[in-house]
């Protein structure tokens, strides 16, 4: 059974039900309702969807262009209307085709009515489909140039600061003078370019690994890997991190909990959920659970930061999607997308579980990939 919601134009009960019992017996399930005046016409479009108007062509208190007027203006204007006449001469046809209607069908030959309805209703569905992929289009386009934007932006920081810092070298160095308070002050600038140059390559890196993943799958390197004893590694490694956070962060786990991973991509997965639970959960306390689960490994990572919104807790794993102002959080938005690649790609699923206000859980859950 096919459903349809028909709204008919007509000002003859005894047609309304002739149409009607044409697409019955064609198979449709038919919701219908009748209409032969403009204001129920605008009245019933507003008050609930349909997914086809047939209209008489010329009824005695409107015209199916009549019709067509009010259907443009209404909040569906694209909803196919099918001309169904006793009497339409040509010009007449021309007429309410450029005006808008999708097709006509003679009242002496109904057998046309199924298949035009078919048709229209096929050609709706595509142009419904076309939208739907476009809205999809321009946000993703939209996506990019906000990432583009900001890329720009993160990538400038450190270069200006890098810049400032080899600027006052050079000076120092033309100027000669003190060569031992000068030594202090060379040491801890170039302390400050090698941070700057650092962030810049790490910055660029994760680019590159975007890119890379964009244009293809993922290629695993497996390897005996001990995510306790990695869990601790980049835990220590963002021990700054956290301190700039004010966050205290506890592991939770087995001795070991052993699986054939890719390090390097397990340890960047863990570096952005561990860097997002220390920049959108400062000043609270981060908590890490690993657990064996047998032929898989779980880790959770719980803070009790900003939280993520019920709509965006899926959108923010899709590329350079955020959730949070571009101007109050730094970041590229593609931190949750290369996560979530690299957990597929091992076989494995990352969920969240998150209000607003109330922190966030990340839940990963990892195959072992080891023969059983
Ligand atoms: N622990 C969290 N708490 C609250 N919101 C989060 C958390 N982790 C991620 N988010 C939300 O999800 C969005 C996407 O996270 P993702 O790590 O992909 O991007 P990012 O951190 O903004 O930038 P980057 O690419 O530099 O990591 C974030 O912008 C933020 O809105
Ligand atoms: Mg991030």
């Amino acid at each position: 059974m096919k459903p349809l919601r028909v709204l008919v134009v007509e000002d003859l009960e005894d047609d309304y039900l002739l149409v009607r019992d044409e697409l019955v017996a064609a198979g449709f399930t038919v919701v219908s309702e009748r209409v032969d005046t403009a204001e129920t016409l605008e009245r019933v479009l507003a008050a609930r969807d349909w997914d086809l108007i047939l209209s008489d062509y010329s009824m005695p208190q409107f015209t199916a262009l009549d019709a067509l007027r009010i259907l443009h203006a209404s909040r569906q204007p694209d909803l196919p209307l099918v001309i169904v006449s006793g009497s339409i001469g040509e010009s007449s046809a021309v007429a309410a085709l450029k005006a808008g209607a999708s097709n006509y069908v003679m009242k002496g030959s109904l057998a046309q009515l199924v298949p035009v309805v078919d048709r229209e209703l096929k050609d709706a569905r595509t142009r419904r489909e076309r939208n739907e992929a476009f809205v999809a289009l321009e946000r993703a386009v939209r996506a990019r140039d906000e990432f583009l934007s900001i890329a720009s932006h993160e990538l400038k920081t450190p270069l200006t600061s890098l810049r400032l810092q080899t600027e006052s070298l050079l000076r120092a160095a033309r100027r000669g003078g003190d060569v031992d308070r000068t030594n202090e002050r060379v040491t801890t600038r170039l302390e400050a370019i090698e941070r700057n140059a650092q962030r810049l390559t790490h910055l660029i890196e994760r680019l590159l690994e975007f890119t890379r993943v964009t244009s293809g799958a993922i290629e695993l390197a497996r390897e005996h890997v001990d995510l306790v004893a990695l869990v601790g590694a980049v835990v220590a490694q963002l021990a700054d991190t956290f301190h700039d956070a004010r966050s205290d962060v506890t592991v939770t786990s087995p001795e070991r909990l052993e699986g054939s991973w890719d390090r390097e991509r397990l340890e960047n997965m863990l570096n952005d959920l561990l860097s997002n639970a220390a920049k959108f959960g400062p000043d609270g306390p981060i908590a890490v659970e690993l657990e064996d689960l047998g032929s898989a490994a779980r880790l959770r990572i719980i803070d009790r930061g900003i939280g993520i919104a019920d709509v965006d807790q899926q959108r923010i794993f899709g590329p350079y999607e955020r959730a949070v102002p571009e101007r109050h959080y730094g970041g590229f938005g593609i931190g949750l997308w290369l996560t979530r690649q690299i957990v597929e790609a091992h076989g494995g699923t990352i969920e969240v579980q998150s209000a607003p206000r109330a922190g966030s859980t990340f839940t990963v859950t990892l195959p072992k990939g080891l023969p059983a």
